[in-house]
């Protein structure tokens, strides 16, 4: 089964251009009833030519239907438009935020730090909560230096832009990596294929197969010789698939290429010895970034990218996406932190919930589920046709159980997945009461 999510494709990234325009469309709304003066009267919308009508038309239809509003916090449950429903939909699968000691943590952060930074860090500096969740970001990856951003994406971007251009600080400081040539996992999420997007590919851009060391061997055998960057992903969300690091950080090593490993989904879940993926962890300390987002595991928002001192400051003033853009809100920072921290000094947080999440995979199995192999956190259940999971999406949500699917074009044609990630705070009733449906589901709508 190949679920490989296909955010490179244009189409692909029409659906999270959609999200965006739903935002701005509900701005829109707001500022219409509440008449502000400076809205020109006048003001066309942009005509056919750009494609948002014909859009808005089929958009529905093919399940890009409008955002629904959601009127309290997500946790085991989730309320939408009036009606609440079983959460397994989420992706802060720890579902922390709403623990009463780190609420206070982060209410008490906001009023000594207050809830901005106000300006960029080169001019108004870094918040405290900041340094603390780097220096932490940057032990618990065992790298010398990190650097904290607004979202994992920016710092992705960042990353490649800082590695990726020129700069001239006087006549004794001047480089240039415009030059430098990115080599991609072709199932990286979005953001790294977003952050290349400036290169030329098949002359600065290069993608090998997904999981592939001997198909990145032949990419590199290519390029090798510059200033070579390859990226890949620890594990990945579309698929659940974990990476063989090793072996990808052994090509890197023999031609003399640098490694950016997107840690996104794995970060404080994966890495002791004693939990499953060991081997790849042991070998993710060779690679020489590592980028890491605070909206999966820790369950808030932020990134961050840890590696060698003198780079990671440097990325401070190159990144662009540093300097000229918000940083984490300071009391994010601050929880972030303290959420970090108890899952580092509480293990048996993680090992309690993966073994939620073995029963919850063999319970998904005994059922007759086709689940993607890889024994991670993130599980794909194979629906096949697009109608049948919009179908098995609808009903399900009939029946008060909000689930992700993926449909084309994230994944192939006729090979639509429904992507589970086991919402912590479920209750074992809650669970059950999911794979009841699903098997019911399955039976009825033929998966
Ligand atoms: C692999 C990977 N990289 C980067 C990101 C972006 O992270 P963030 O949500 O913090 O912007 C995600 C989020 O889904 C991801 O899965």
């Amino acid at each position: 089964m190949s679920q490989r999510c296909a955010w490179q494709r244009p189409a692909c990234w029409l659906i999270l251009i959609t999200i965006h325009a739903t935002a701005i469309a509900k701005e829109f709304t707001v500022s219409a009833t509440t008449a502000l003066p400076y809205r020109p009267a006048t003001a066309l919308p942009p005509g056919p030519e750009w494609g948002f009508d014909q859009f808005a038309k089929v958009a529905a239809g093919a399940g890009l239907s409008a955002t629904p509003v959601v009127d309290a916090a997500a946790g085991a449950t989730v309320d939408q438009e009036g009606r609440r429903y079983l959460n397994f939909a989420g992706i802060n699968f720890l579902a922390v935020d709403q623990d009463a000691a780190l609420f206070a943590e982060f209410i008490a952060a906001g009023r000594r730090y207050g809830l901005v930074t106000g300006g960029s860090r080169g001019t108004k500096g870094v918040a405290r909560p900041h340094l603390e969740l780097e220096q932490l970001l940057a032990e618990a990856t065992g790298n010398e230096a990190a650097l904290s951003f607004a979202t994992g994406l920016l710092a992705n971007i960042g990353f490649a832009h800082a590695m990726s251009s020129g700069f001239t600080l006087d006549k004794d400081c001047a480089m240039d990596n415009t030059d430098a040539v990115f080599v991609l996992d072709r199932g990286s999420h979005w953001s790294m294929f977003k952050a290349v997007a400036h290169l030329k590919w098949g002359k600065q851009a290069f993608a090998f197969r997904h999981n592939d060391p001997e198909h990145l061997e032949t990419v590199l055998r290519r390029v090798a010789g510059g200033k070579v960057v390859v990226t890949f992903e620890t594990l990945y969300s579309s698929d659940g698939s974990m990476a063989p690091v090793g072996d990808l950080l052994d090509v890197c090593e023999r031609y003399g290429a640098l490694s950016y490993v997107d840690d996104a989904n794995g970060f404080l879940v994966y890495g002791p010895a004693y939990r499953p993926f060991a081997a790849e962890y042991a070998a993710l300390e060779r690679a020489n970034f590592t980028m890491v987002s605070f909206s999966k595991a820790v369950g808030l928002e932020g990134g961050g990218i840890a590696g060698p001192a003198a780079a990671v400051r440097a990325f401070e003033w190159l990144a662009g996406t540093s300097l000229f853009t918000a940083a984490i809100q300071p009391p994010t920072a601050a929880m972030a932190h303290a959420v970090a921290r108890r899952l580092l000094e509480n293990p048996g947080i993680i090992d309690d919930y993966l073994v939620r999440v073995d029963r919850f995979r063999s319970a998904l199995l005994d059922i007759g589920c086709q689940v993607s192999s890889t024994p991670s956190y993130i599980m794909s259940v194979f629906i096949g046709a697009h109608e049948t999971a919009a179908a098995v999406r609808d009903r399900f949500r009939e029946e008060g159980i909000l689930v992700p699917i993926f449909g084309y074009p994230a994944v192939k044609r006729n090979e639509a997945i429904l992507r589970l990630i086991l919402n912590n705070a479920l209750t074992d009733g809650q669970i059950e009461q999911f794979l009841d449906t699903l098997a019911r589901l399955k039976r009825e709508l033929r998966f």
